[in-house]
């Protein structure tokens, strides 16, 4: 389903508010996320890095692992801004763990990935962005 442009605007706002708290000693890399359920709440996420640097948390899987936590589990649409701190960013695409993150969630054709720079933005589906996903359909296949 096309996503209407106002949703769109308001999720690339509500993304650049939760890419306020990103918490980044590190990389001074700064993402915000901002997860629309289907019943309509609004989910953000920032990065939140370690000094250990593996149990460092992207923006996105911040957001969904505060939906599910709340027993929400179906999904619509994510924005997604990144930027080094104080800069102008370009579009900044999920890394691989939070888009197999997405497909536990996400209907691969249904779900919108909306990537925000200042003005910009650009729409994919799950699909398009994660091509040939292992889901919980190839543990069933199997069996
Ligand atoms: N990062 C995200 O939050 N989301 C992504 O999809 C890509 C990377 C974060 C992790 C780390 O804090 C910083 O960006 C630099 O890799």
């Amino acid at each position: 389903m096309k996503l209407e442009e106002a949703t769109k605007n308001m999720l690339v706002a509500e993304a650049y508010e939760a890419q306020r708290n990103a918490y980044v000693p590190y990389s001074d890399f700064c993402v915000g996320a901002a997860l629309l359920a289907k019943n309509g709440t609004v989910y953000r996420g920032c990065n939140i890095e370690n000094a250990s640097f593996s149990p460092t948390n992207c923006a996105e899987r911040t957001a969904f692992f505060k939906a599910v936590s709340e027993g929400v589990t179906e999904f619509e649409a994510i924005a997604i801004v990144g930027n080094k701190k104080g800069k102008e960013g370009d579009f900044c695409a999920p890394c691989g763990v939070c888009r197999q993150v997405m497909a536990e969630f996400c209907d691969p054709d249904e779900f919108q990935i909306i990537l925000g720079a200042g003005e910009k933005t650009s729409v994919y589906t799950l699909r398009e962005i994660l091509p040939m996903g292992f889901t919980n359909d190839n543990l069933k296949s199997s069996e």
